[in-house]
């Protein structure tokens, strides 16, 4: 298979949105939450996707969305450079639902005023419905919101009612429901916000008359015949990290093709105990994939030698990565099609929502070719994580696998401080594994985002029976997260941590001393390295 030819194509069918269901589109201003905001929608059954909020008319009338939903900014509507959109966007008949910045938007584009009152409201607010709305229906007159703005619509544009107000804000909510059109200053999107998820099924049901069936069982079928469209008797080949991304895209490719895929697992040795194997038991023998593992710690042990750079070892892992798949991809005849597991996060991180291709780089299994002559098969380039598990499962994929925590394609590298080798891999991995064990058996290894250890380049002394000893100590780190932007330490029980450092201590070799990192991100990283 020749590689030298620059091609990233996307067959049409990775890059146009579904049709089939009704679609809601999220016009990003810009918005910390947009994202979430196209998760509740879908979590209510509405496929929805987040745009630039300059998509033009024609785009939108493209995508004969049922509803948009315009989200929140850091920008007051007077600023310089405050993103705006085509008043005519207001004037579709396409129900429009403005949240924050959003809605203040749409108030000034309508001819009503935006003011800096010099009121905020940040956090937690008390809401009091004020007259009939189609955005509160059956839900309580008197409710708990999220709030974040400094400035309030004052007057409204003509047609519309204030439907809640604040203490501080007389406008909290406001709607034309005549024409579809309606205003939160607050946060629906978020938890803070109890009855958001409500007022977002109210929008969807009773003003953009959705239907509510996008589901994960409807997803997967309609990517399965995409694909079975795009490959037809093609060959693909993938590069499995044992992480859920590349193995649910891995899986709906195989459902199609079958053997026409070939699957290269590469065991640079860095994996946690057991999952090498774990992956052959699952993807080799009980999806019958055609899976190649290629056992080469040996090649990067030596390449990492004496290396104790970050940023170093990185680089390395990475190339060599490249380099064994590269070698591995060449020998299978006629391949044509590269599957990876870029999710939707990925797609508009890189502005991609608007169509671009893209291929994922820096947090995959060390970045893989972007000059084979290989077209892309991304079938789950418009999902979020969540809904990636819930697919692994309904492809019954083990829980195990789906509920995996995750883990950087450079593997126990970043968590070994200084050089790495066998012996000092070897520690980390028995220590990783006493402390997945233990969150496993006190039932919190769902509710943690990452929890394992790492291996620091020092070593102190201790005393075990009579002898002093002079080893290293292994520390334990455990973080909550939603995305892995920012993360917090979790609060451990004693006993637990007790149980985890005694184990440690005793079962694995040259460990002398365990410590908790109770430092959050920022100022910190999950990774040490
Ligand atoms: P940090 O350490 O930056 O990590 O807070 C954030 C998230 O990214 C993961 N991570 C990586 N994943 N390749 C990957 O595939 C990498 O080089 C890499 N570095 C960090 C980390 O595990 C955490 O989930």
């Amino acid at each position: 298979m020749p590689m030298s030819v620059v091609s990233q194509s996307m067959s049409k069918a990775n890059t146009a949105s579904p049709t089939i269901h009704d679609t809601i589109l999220v016009l990003d201003f810009g918005a910390q939450y947009s994202r979430l905001i196209a998760r509740r929608v879908r979590e209510a059954g509405v496929y929805s996707e987040v745009v630039p909020y300059n998509i033009s008319l024609d785009e939108i009338k493209k995508r004969s969305p049922k509803g948009l939903i315009l989200s929140g900014g850091p920008a007051s509507v007077y600023a310089d450079n405050a993103p705006k959109i085509d008043a005519a966007i207001l004037d579709m008949g396409i129900p429009v639902l403005g949240i924050c910045y959003g809605m203040q938007i749409m108030a000034q584009l309508l001819g009503g005023s935006v003011e800096h009152t010099g009121l905020s409201e940040y956090g937690d607010a008390q809401i009091e419905v004020k007259a009939d709305s189609v955005l509160f229906k059956s839900l309580p007159k008197v409710q708990q919101v999220w709030m974040s703005h400094q400035d309030s619509v004052g007057n409204m544009p003509k047609g519309f009612t204030a439907t809640a107000s604040t203490s501080a804000s007389s406008v909290a909510a406001m709607e034309d429901s005549q024409k579809g059109l309606m205003g939160v200053q607050f946060h629906p999107e978020v938890v803070h916000s109890p009855h958001g998820t409500g007022l977002l099924k109210n929008f969807l049901s009773n003003t953009c008359n959705t239907k509510g069936d996008w589901t994960t069982t409807s997803f997967v079928e309609e990517t399965l015949e995409k694909i079975a469209q795009q490959v037809g008797d093609g060959k693909a080949i993938c590069a499995m990290s044992g992480g859920i991304d590349s193995a649910v895209a891995a899986l709906l490719v195989h459902k199609v093709i079958g053997d026409n895929l070939t699957c290269i697992f590469v065991d640079h040795g860095l994996l946690r105990k057991d999952e090498a194997k774990r992956v052959e038991e699952v993807f080799a023998k009980h999806f019958n994939i055609n899976l190649k593992t290629i056992r080469c710690a040996d090649r990067f042990l030596s390449k990492l030698k004496g290396v104790d750079d970050p940023e170093q070892k990185r680089k390395i892992i990475g190339n060599e990565f490249i380099k064994v798949f590269e070698e591995e991809a060449d020998k299978i005849e006629g391949a044509n099609f590269l599957i990876q597991g870029t999710l939707y996060p990925d797609v508009i991180e890189s502005g991609g929502a608007k169509g671009s291709a893209l291929i994922k780089t820096h947090h995959n299994v060390g970045g893989l070719p972007d000059d084979m002559n290989l077209d892309l098969i991304e079938p789950l380039r418009l999902l979020f994580k969540d809904e990636v598990r819930k697919v692994g499962l309904e492809l019954g994929m083990p829980e195990d696998v789906v509920f995996r925590q995750p883990f950087p394609g450079p593997g126990l590298a970043v968590r070994i401080i200084g050089e790495v080798t066998a012996s000092r891999t070897d520690i980390l991995r028995e220590a990783d594994a006493i402390v997945v064990e233990e969150i496993k058996n006190a039932g919190l290894y769902r509710k943690i985002w990452q929890s394992f250890a790492i291996l620091p380049a020092i070593k102190s002394v201790g005393v075990m029976g009579d002898t002093r000893t002079y080893s290293y100590p292994i520390i334990v780190r455990a973080v909550s997260s939603e995305d892995a932007m920012t993360a917090d330490w979790v609060r451990l029980p004693d006993d637990l941590l007790q149980r985890i450092s005694s184990r440690i201590i005793n079962e694995v070799e040259h460990v002398n001393r365990v410590a908790y990192d109770i430092s959050s991100k920022p100022p910190s990283t999950i990774e040490w390295e």
